[in-house]
């Protein structure tokens, strides 16, 4: 369901739309759950050619693209949905060439205005690379071979390069052919270590490069720095983020480790890779501006855990602003009784810092969802607005600030 709040002189509106994704619309009309999902095996899923494109529910994050915004899954085809109704206007399968075939919710745009994407298909065990023209068009696919892939939620854009790191997990072949949901086919695998993958947009070549064994969801960025590739991630050191954290489905969420923003170097052209810590805290959800993409940057928000959460709650409960250059952080605490999400840089000063900080949570005393507007000048103030729905929201994911709906 895309959740989209319109902030205008006279207020905040919400609406809500499901994106009607053939998974969607074939449930829908039976009344059941027919697709199996990414953490939900239905044990008599009917038979179809394109297996994992079946369950595409188009549910991980929303971009402004070509006029129009997609909703993006990371197995499966985006869905062109209207930017002014929200409804859905098909899937766009046309940039995978009109086949079956994962796409990432995390396309990079580039400086020339040309969307880099990826996506992983572990049955064949291939890394697609996707790259498509301002107006929507394929304008170039590769396909790598690389054994034993590991599920590579997000990545990263350069000048010249792709950068891709790969948690030590691997996908179970034969449990997912079997009927098992992608998160029961996934198993860690420390022996594989983090391999890195440089791939050069002009020529597809690519350098591999090893960092000591690790987990991650999401990287916050990466640039070139004379004959180096740096890459800051969100780094676990261990899997149970990946594998142990769907126990809250079951009411039996108890936290783990979680990850920590770290900066890794990969030289060229021999790949040799290193890595440290930036900061210690346990946190996740990284965003940059879009114009930073690719390029040395300072302005980092990302939510955090505060370590007196306690620990049969999930999520995350603080809000930092970090200075990438040089650590500096500025937070607030939501409280216990807060689920965070997601929260993006708006608006530039004369300076060129970003101004605001706007993003949504889950207030759990009351069961409302509340809009947040922070002024990144004095973060530690607290929200200078919000705006709080009278009902919960679905817990989201990823999402996108648009400064005006119609350009
Ligand atoms: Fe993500």
């Amino acid at each position: 369901m895309v959740q989209r709040f319109t902030l205008t002189e006279t207020g905040v509106a919400h609406h809500g739309r499901y994106v009607e994704t053939a998974k969607y619309l074939a449930e829908e009309s039976a009344g059941r759950m027919i697709f199996s999902g990414f953490g939900t095996a239905v044990d008599d899923m009917p038979p179809t050619p394109a297996r994992i494109e079946a369950s595409n529910p188009a549910n991980i994050s929303i971009i402004p693209f070509a006029r129009e915004y997609w909703a993006l899954w990371e197995a499966g085809a985006p869905y062109a949905i209207d930017p002014v109704t929200l409804s859905t206007l098909g899937s766009r399968s046309s940039v995978l060439n009109d086949q079956p075939a994962p796409f990432s919710a995390h396309p990079k745009l580039a400086r020339d205005g040309t969307l880099w994407n990826f996506g992983v298909d572990p049955i064949d065990d291939v890394l697609h690379i996707y790259r498509i023209s301002a107006d929507g068009r394929s304008i170039g696919t590769q396909r790598l071979h690389v054994d034993h892939i590991a599920p590579i939620h997000d990545f990263a854009i350069t000048e010249r390069y792709l950068v891709f790191l790969l948690p030590a997990i691997t996908c179970n072949r034969d449990r997912l052919m079997g009927g098992a949901s992608f998160a029961e086919s996934c198993q860690w695998s420390p022996q594989m270590g983090m391999r890195v993958l440089i791939v050069s947009q002009s020529d597809g070549s690519v350098i591999e490069g090893r960092l000591p064994a690790g987990c991650l969801f999401h990287v916050a960025n990466a640039w070139e720095d004379k004959a180096q590739v740096v890459v800051d991630y969100m780094r676990s050191a261990d899997p149970s983020s990946l594998l142990a954290g769907w126990s809250v489905m079951a009411g039996e969420y108890r936290h783990r480790r979680g990850a920590a923003l770290t900066r890794a170097r990969i030289a060229l052209p021999d790949g040799s890779a290193s890595q440290e810590a930036l900061l210690n805290h346990d946190a996740e959800f990284p965003t940059v501006r879009a114009s930073d993409t690719g390029k040395v940057y300072r302005h980092l928000l990302c939510l955090e855990r505060t370590q007196s959460r306690p620990q049969d709650v999930p999520g995350y409960d603080q809000l930092a602003y970090i200075d990438a250059q040089t650590g500096d952080r500025r937070v607030h605490h939501f409280g216990d009784a807060w689920l965070a999400e997601e929260h993006l840089l708006v608006g530039e000063m004369e300076n060129s810092a970003p101004r605001w900080a706007v993003g949504s949570g889950l207030d759990l005393n009351a069961k409302q969802t509340v809009l947040s507007v922070f002024d990144l000048r004095s973060l530690e103030a607290g929200p200078v607005a919000q705006a709080r729905l009278p009902y919960a929201l679905p817990l989201g994911l990823h999402g996108t600030f648009v400064p005006v709906v119609f350009p």
